[in-house]
């Protein structure tokens, strides 16, 4: 099978692979139907995540159907449509148990960092009666595509973690992809502004069009245009979703007293804490990696059109392109480019 890898060069390359096997009897091999690139994976290349060696098949995302089922998978059988999580759950661990897969003793993000990923024609899941999901009839597929971690990412690390509340205030910072699933999700919280800052105008319009309630450049006084519309408060909840230290420096600007940071980014340096400012804010700064834990719950949200994900996906490709497919996601601003749906 074809398959793409994070080569010794640091590049993503096409390569020949062996189809991949069932080895434990909680697995399943899916093929893939649809694959996508995440900002994690652009992390991966920059040599950021120290735990996906070269030679990974790398991908964490997909629509698959179900191709062979281990002996002690349940909950699926061979032609069934399922999304795949980014995340492994072993269901039974003591982290699976207190709701934090994301540290399953034996899963985790394994899929495209530990073990090889979903950016390939087949793919081995792992506990997939825990890391599968059976898609629905009602919504699209590019739509649960975004289910496998962009909208829930959004959701835990941002809106859940972040206090996201009735009425109050919000800024997230980076209005890529996952900036983007903490948008439409935080307004399912009735906030009261939600401010999106980036960079990009192209991926602010877009932001507008999914519900912003103000949009701003990121520069030079972005702290003092957020004061304004705060009326000097600083907002509740800010929203880390870039991953790189001027960012969240910039959250610790913005955050009200009070005021939650919810970091959202993949950072491979350290940041500076500012707690010569922060140290009398009674303010909480909370990290997470996405549990999946709430994809079953967003699923009936797209299926009841209560959630629409189509925005997010700007362009298709065949899979044999998705070593130009990196090119394009690598400088998405020249291309316009948020989410790439890849199919197989
Ligand atoms: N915590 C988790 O479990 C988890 C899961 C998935 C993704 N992530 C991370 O979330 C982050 C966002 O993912 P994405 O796919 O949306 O990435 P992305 O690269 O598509 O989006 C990042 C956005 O930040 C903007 N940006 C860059 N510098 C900026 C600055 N100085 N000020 C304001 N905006 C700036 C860019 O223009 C871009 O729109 C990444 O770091 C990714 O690795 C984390
Ligand atoms: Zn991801
Ligand atoms: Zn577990």
């Amino acid at each position: 099978m074809k398959a793409l890898v994070y080569a010794a060069n640091g590049r993503p390359s096409l390569e020949e692979r062996p189809k991949p096997i069932i080895l434990k009897p909680t697995d399943a091999i899916v093929k893939m139907v649809k694959t996508t690139i995440c900002g994690t994976d652009l992390h991966i290349f920059k040599g950021d995540v120290a735990t996906c060696a070269t030679g990974r098949v790398v991908g964490h995302e997909g629509i698959a159907i179900v191709e062979q089922v281990g002996d002690n998978v349940s909950l699926f059988k061979p032609g069934d449509k399922v999304i795949v999580a980014c995340i492994t759950s072993c269901t039974t661990c003591s982290n699976c148990r207190r709701g934090m897969p994301s540290h399953c003793s034996d899963g985790g993000w394994v899929l495209g960092n530990t073990a090889d990923g979903t950016q390939a024609e087949y793919t081995r899941v792992p506990h997939a009666d825990g890391s599968l999901h059976h898609a629905v009839k009602g919504a699209s597929d590019d739509a649960q595509l975004m289910l496998s971690d962009t909208v829930p990412t959004g959701y835990e690390c941002g809106v859940v973690q972040g206090k996201v509340k009735l009425g109050s205030t919000v800024a997230i910072v980076g209005s890529g992809p996952v900036g983007l699933g903490a948008l439409v999700t935080s307004q399912l919280c009735s906030p009261l502004q939600i401010i999106m800052i980036d960079l990009n105008e192209k991926r602010l319009s877009t932001a507008r069009s999914l519900g912003a309630t103000h949009a701003v450049v990121s520069g030079s006084n972005v702290v003092e245009q957020v004061m304004q519309l705060t009326a000097g408060r600083g907002v509740d909840t800010v929203i880390e979703a870039v991953g790189i230290p001027a960012t969240f420096e910039l959250c610790q600007k913005l955050v009200a007293v009070g005021g939650t940071i919810a970091n959202m980014g993949v950072h491979g340096t350290k940041v500076d804490l500012h707690m010569e400012t922060l140290w009398d804010k009674n303010i909480t700064i909370t990290t997470r990696l996405v549990d999946a834990s709430s994809t079953a719950m967003l699923i009936k949200l797209v299926e009841s059109s209560k959630l629409q994900l189509e925005k997010f996906v700007t362009h298709h490709f065949a899979f044999n392109d998705i070593e130009k497919v990196y090119d394009i996601f690598g400088a998405a601003e020249a291309h316009n480019c948020l989410k790439v749906v890849i199919e197989f």
